[in-house]
């Protein structure tokens, strides 16, 4: 029987890979490339074959994760209980959808991965493969009792390798765990376990430390259609970018520069287990900052409490696995119908970890500087009446005067 394996050239999957071939499987390696920096695909090629794999499959996914998922999260500005920007769990619904698209294109009937039986991930990717193919089936050695049985730390892994002969790296395995991608890198167990220990300084590999950041400001111009960034000029030095990939990193490596994009915090995870987690979303930071900010000129106040509520909601469903479910359908539809009018530009001032919007304006402005206006009496061509607002405020405090004429004022709790 044939299993697409996820395989990131590590001790985990390789010991996973030897084990699944020792179990009578013919192993399909595959790596995902979203982005993750200083891979070296070639070696990955060789251990997964030194392993005993048949064949390996090395997917560039960049492309597609950037404008299918990525930009999807910008239109959405989605955020996870307030302040995680999903770049972990954004990535697992495009790494699956290849790994099911592999299955079946080799005749494969399994698929297994190296998360662990306590996270978000085996969730994430489990619900995508069983979503797309419900015939195939997940192979989780981290919840398989017998594997469990063998290794029960990083000391039998070793062991297990030195004796199977995969070779192991000699140099020394980080003391947390990282997960990278073009949007986010995140770090978490290991040392990072204690939420009251500090992460490394040197941990980091999007953002600089903000103290360590130019004392120079950096400013660009951000311009978006239908609520996707479409164009970016520095107008500090004259760099344009437009294709949406290389715009994207372009504005990893701004940001980066500047110091943005760093977070440091508890989580809930779908699973019930409270989670440490710090994450650098460089871009991810800087194009929420920006497409609320266009939001604020172009979309209708009801529009936005509504799209507000969507957000939370698109969050949600994306941590918890559910990007390929028919309420994510509806919410992503409705997200991209609320954006039709979200075009225009944003301008920005990026500077030691800070990014201050210094301007914004859009073809689609529903903001009239005349109805708003302090000195014009009138709102020009809409018919505001400022006198009508006496029976606005009237109206209006009907309950309130209810409420404190039976409780007292100020009101007895
Ligand atoms: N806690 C984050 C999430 O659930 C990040 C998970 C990182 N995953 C990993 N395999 N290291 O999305
Ligand atoms: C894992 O458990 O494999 C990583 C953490 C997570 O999925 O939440």
């Amino acid at each position: 029987e044939k299993v697409v394996l996820a395989y990131s050239g590590g001790l985990d999957t390789s010991v996973i890979l030897k084990w699944l071939s020792g179990q009578g499987f013919e192993v399909i390696c595959y790596c995902a490339n979203v982005g993750q920096q200083g891979e070296d695909y070639d070696a990955i090629t060789k251990k997964a074959k030194d392993c005993g794999a048949s064949k390996v499959y090395i997917e560039d996914l960049c492309e597609e994760f950037v404008t299918d998922f990525v930009f999807e999260a910008v239109k959405a500005n989605a955020q996870y209980e307030g302040r995680y920007l999903l770049g972990t769990s954004l990535a697992r619904p495009v790494i699956a959808k290849r790994q099911v698209e592999i299955a079946q294109k080799e005749g494969a009937k399994y698929v297994s991965h190296g998360a662990t039986g306590k996270g978000n991930d085996q969730v994430r990717f489990e619900m995508c493969a069983q979503a797309l193919d419900s015939k195939i089936t997940t192979i989780a050695p981290w919840r398989d009792a017998e594997f469990l049985e063998k290794f029960k730390g990083r000391g039998d892994l070793l062991a297990y390798a030195t004796e199977q002969g995969i070779p192991v790296s000699s140099t020394p395995k980080a003391s947390y765990s990282i997960d990278e991608n073009l949007y986010h890198t995140s770090y978490e167990s290991g040392i990072l376990e204690d939420p009251m220990t500090a992460p490394p300084p040197e941990m980091f590999k999007m953002t600089v430390d903000p103290l360590k950041a130019p004392d120079k400001v950096e400013s660009l111009r951000i311009e978006f259609a239908k609520g996707i960034p479409v164009k970016v000029t520095n107008k500090t030095d004259g760099t344009v970018k437009e294709k949406p990939l290389e715009l994207f990193c372009y504005l990893n490596e701004v940001a980066g520069r500047n110091g943005i994009g760093r977070i440091d915090i508890v989580e809930n995870r779908f699973v019930g287990i409270k989670s440490r987690g710090i994450y650098e979303t460089p871009a991810g930071t800087l194009l929420r900052e920006v497409h609320l900010d266009l939001e604020g000129l172009c979309l209708d106040k009801e529009v936005v409490r509504i799209r507000d509520q969507l957000s939370e909601e698109f969050a949600r469903l994306c941590y918890n696995g559910f990007w390929y479910a028919p309420e994510m359908e509806l919410v992503k539809h409705a997200i991209d119908f609320s954006q039709r009018d979200v075009e225009g530009a944003v301008e920005v001032a990026l500077y030691k970890g800070n990014m201050t919007v210094t301007g914004r304006e859009s073809a689609k402005s529903l903001y009239s500087a005349d109805l708003a206006s302090m000195e014009i009496e009138n709102g020009g061509s809409i018919d505001y009446e400022p006198a009508d607002a006496q029976g606005f405020i009237r109206i209006n405090s009907t309950r309130l005067k209810a409420y404190h004429s039976l409780r007292g004022c100020p009101a007895s709790l």
